[in-house]
């Protein structure tokens, strides 16, 4: 036979079976019931799936504007990258901001901004300074956060040690104190979620023998009310993530669905919830908190009163306000988009209650929601943040991409996933510099937009050093929009 013969009798097979790929695609289409496009458009019906998977991935290469996508837009992740990577935040050219944008902060420099040589970095604060242990932390910006199940163990490790190389503090999330936490050796704030994994007995209650020695390992106790992403639901770590290790940490069986309760049971009033934070100070001798995103100012105030009736004695050490704009491993989407005020709302509105009630002295305040670079956590400062900490901020530090992928066991980064093969792209050592970098760069730069507004360090900002556009062409001053509660109260 001819080399021409040949070739025809192939084409005409593989033509043969593409075209009975097709026949069998079309009945496939025509026959089944549940998509309408598939029924009415066959085998070309099916691009449309296709492609609306795909967009999920492309669109932030090649449709995106740098300014337009959500969560976070190109802009803001690949400042994060640059500044994790140590080659700076410096552009070209011009700002591709859009500083006629309501909502854009626009921060009110000084005609003579400090020299270099009169400029100091942010001195540290202290947190609970009544208690027997109290924390001194060294920086404004710090990792928000976030369990060991819903993130890898490399993740925890780079975290661990990077926030350590930049004195920072982590927070372990609700699932437990991991040993990939302690590996840095830096300083930690352990958060108590509603199961009490971590520190809960055999039937699931608070152990104070299980405080005692966590709290030989940590600097101050984090009790989770709620986040902002899913405010009024527990935690939920879908089965195929609950390992066997992780299953051990938390106390849990391995492989099955670990759902928290959406409430502490044995909190039901703001009097059970400062109890519980007098006893836990009181057993541990450390700084003790609580998280919590808000609806509005009826129940914050209402605890300020109870806090004001019990005494200092029973007041939380700080209380950590997460915007309704926060992230999460995984949330049913109803909450994380339509529940709880943003934190642009949020901080300014807990600030002034705290200093209505003379309590802002008392109970510093650490501010979350999307505030990832230097000039949404001097914002923070500005509306009355203590601290700002972050947690998708520190994703991006270790590489995430923002696939939108956490619930799921398939993060391409290595970051939320407990598939090893994934987890080998994620260099422990060479992230762990990453996260150094990123937590230093924001903590550096928040005390040089300080000095350009010139103010010697970070925490000096006030409100008046940072206007709001309400529209294109009119901003106000922070302290217009949200004045300060009593002016003899307001901090100097
Ligand atoms: C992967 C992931 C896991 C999280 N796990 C917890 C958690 O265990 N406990 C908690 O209080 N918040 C958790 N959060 C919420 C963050 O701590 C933070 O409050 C929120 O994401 C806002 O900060 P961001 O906008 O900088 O991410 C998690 C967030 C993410 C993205």
């Amino acid at each position: 036979m001819s080399v021409s013969l040949w070739m025809f009798t192939i084409l005409g097979w593989a033509g043969g079976i593409v075209l009975l790929i097709l026949v069998i695609l079309f009945l496939q289409d025509v026959l089944q019931k549940e998509h309408a496009i598939r029924r009415n458009f066959p085998v070309i019906g099916r691009l449309r799936y296709f492609l609306e998977r795909q967009g999920e991935f492309f669109r932030q290469y090649f449709f995106a504007m740098d300014r337009e996508e959500q969560p976070f837009n190109r802009a803001t992740r690949t400042w994060i990258y640059r500044t994790a990577k140590g080659i700076g935040g410096l552009v070209g050219f011009g700002s591709t901001n859009d500083l006629r944008e309501p909502g854009s902060y626009i921060f009110v420099n000084a005609p003579y901004p400090l020299l270099e040589e009169e400029c100091e970095p942010s001195p540290p604060l202290v947190i609970g300074p009544r208690c027997a242990h109290p924390f001194e932390a060294r920086h404004p910006f710090n990792v928000s956060g976030m369990s060991y199940g819903a993130l890898s163990a490399p993740a925890v490790r780079a975290l661990s040690l990077g926030a350590a190389e930049a004195g920072i503090w982590i927070n372990t999330g609700e699932g437990g104190l991991a040993p990939y936490h302690l590996e840095g050796g830096g300083d930690i704030v352990f958060q108590i979620g509603t199961a009490k994994y971590g520190v809960r007995d055999a039937e699931g209650r608070l152990s104070d023998q299980r405080l005692k020695e966590v709290a030989e390992r940590v600097k101050a106790f984090e009790i989770k009310l709620s986040q902002g992403a899913k405010p009024g639901r527990g935690g939920v770590l879908p089965a195929h993530k609950v390992t066997a290790e992780i299953a051990r940490i938390r106390g849990i069986p391995e492989g099955k669905v670990s759902s928290s309760p959406n409430r502490h049971p044995e909190i039901r009033s703001h009097l059970d919830l400062l109890r519980m934070i007098h006893h836990i100070r009181e057993v541990t001798g450390r700084p003790v908190g609580f998280k919590m995103a808000l609806g509005s100012d009826i129940y914050p105030r209402l605890l300020c009163e109870e806090v004001v009736r019990l005494g200092p004695d029973f007041a939380p050490d700080f209380i950590t306000v997460d915007g309704g704009e926060g992230g999460t491993g995984a949330a049913p989407q109803v909450l994380a988009d339509h529940v709880a005020l943003p934190i642009g709302e949020a901080l300014p509105l807990l600030v002034d209650l705290l200093m209505e009630y003379g309590l802002k002295d008392r109970i510093r305040v650490i501010a979350s929601g999307k505030l990832v670079d230097s000039g949404r956590v001097a914002w923070a400062l500005c509306a009355g943040a203590d601290f700002v900490v972050s947690a998708r901020g520190f994703m991006f530090a270790l590489g995430c991409i923002q696939s939108l992928q956490c619930h799921n066991n398939s993060c391409p980064t290595g970051i939320t996933t407990h598939n090893q093969r994934l987890q080998k792209g994620l260099v422990v050592e060479e992230k762990a510099r990453r996260v150094a970098s990123y937590a230093h760069w924001v903590n550096h730069e928040v005390d040089r937009l300080a000095h350009a507004c010139g103010l010697a360090n970070a925490r000096l900002f006030r409100r008046e050093h940072v206007r709001i556009v309400q529209r294109a062409g009119h901003s106000l001053p922070l302290d217009q929009i949200y004045p300060y509660p009593h002016r003899s109260q307001r901090p100097i």
